[in-house]
């Protein structure tokens, strides 16, 4: 059994204890919040062994959806205060119909950065019209190069035509692809190498992720869990890495470089390293809903508010104190691994 050891990042906070009423997006901690995750829906077309359960699921109705000028409303708020970047997720966002008309309305309210995270699987026929409409960058789901592999972890769909997807965006300038590989024990731990001459091939940065006990059908167990330091073991038995200064903005990914090859790769410690005190994220679902973390175990229903005829200042207030909630860390270092309120597919990577 993997032994998980927590390396926890969040002793040095400060506690506020006042709520401000302007200014920047704080929460108690002194965390500003400058990045929000949109699920623009809940359905996939995919079936991840990680993430959903086989066969036919049910999901929110339609008219529980918050609809495209809900969210650009709730965009623009947020925007007011102090959000710089916008990332869409899904589920499978290229679900979600029209979507470069969504695009288009947020790029108009002039976010420094919107991307997407996709499982690749409908990109090839889009890419172009979502470049177009003002998406800046795409991150691909992409868990396996072996056709065998990448129909049992997927369950649906195949590699093939997520590669062609992935090539599209390339063409299109969603740039730099980055291709997300959630790593289980058993399952693909031993392909992690594999995607370093995958990564040098496509020019695309590989992400490699700790399993997250967010998946809906109960399949993550420690068993299966690997760890940051044994995914850095495992690529490095053959590829000779030094760490590498990159970082993302909030710093959820630690860079490495294969020397020979000079690829650059990331691993996400979510579990083991979690990067909480650093935590700029703001999540809203599907079903309107603001999150103010992804293992969070309540949430403010912001579609109701939204429909009731509230004004801008009190959706903003409503936000404030959505943030300012925020918990010091998610609670998954404790025994037992707290299950967050919602999975990953309803929530959004
Ligand atoms: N653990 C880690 N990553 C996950 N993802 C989905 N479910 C999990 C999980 N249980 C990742 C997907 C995708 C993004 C949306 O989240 O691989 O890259
Ligand atoms: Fe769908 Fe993404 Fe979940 Fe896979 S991880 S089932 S592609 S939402």
């Amino acid at each position: 059994m993997t032994n998980l050891k927590v390396q926890p990042t969040y002793l040095k906070l400060n506690e506020r204890k006042i709520m401000p009423l302007d200014g920047p997006l704080v929460d108690r901690y002194n965390r500003v919040h400058s990045d929000l995750r949109i699920s623009v829906t809940d359905r996939c077309n995919f079936r991840c062994i990680y993430c959903l359960p086989d066969g036919n699921l049910p999901t929110v109705s339609k008219k529980m959806l918050l609809s495209f000028e809900e969210i650009i409303r709730v965009a623009r708020i947020l925007k007011k205060l102090g959000i710089k970047t916008v990332r869409l997720t899904g589920g499978e966002p290229l679900l979600r119909r029209n979507l470069s008309d969504l695009i288009l309305g947020l790029d108009k309210l002039g976010f420094e950065d919107i991307s997407l995270t996709t499982n690749g699987y409908l990109l090839a026929d889009c890419a172009s019209k979502l470049k177009a409409a003002g998406l800046k960058r795409v991150n691909i789901s992409l868990d396996s190069l072996e056709e065998d592999k990448f129909a049992s972890i997927r369950r649906r769909g195949n590699l093939k035509t997520v590669l062609e997807g992935l090539d599209a965006a390339k063409l299109a300038g969603l740039t730099p692809v980055k291709v997300n590989v959630v790593v289980m024990a058993g399952v693909n731990e031993d392909e992690l190498i594999d995607f370093i001459p995958f990564a040098s091939k496509t020019g695309t940065t590989v992400r490699f992720i700790e399993f997250m006990p967010l998946d809906s059908n109960g399949s993550w167990s420690l068993d299966k869990f690997v760890p940051f330091d044994s995914i850095l073991n495992k690529i490095n038995s053959k590829w000779k890495i030094e760490p590498c200064q990159i970082r993302d903005n909030s710093a959820p990914s630690r860079y490495f470089r294969a020397m020979e090859t000079d690829v650059v790769f990331g691993i996400i410690g979510s579990i083991s390293k979690q990067f909480c005190s650093t935590c700029d994220r703001l999540r809203l679902t599907s079903d309107g809903s603001l999150r103010n973390c992804l293992f969070a175990t309540d949430e403010t229903n912001l579609l109701g508010e939204l429909r009731n005829g509230n004004s801008d200042q009190e959706l903003e207030l409503l936000i404030r104190k959505t943030v300012w909630g925020k918990k010091i860390a998610h609670g998954t270092d404790q025994i037992g691994l707290a299950k967050p309120s919602r999975p990953m597919s309803m929530v959004g990577g």
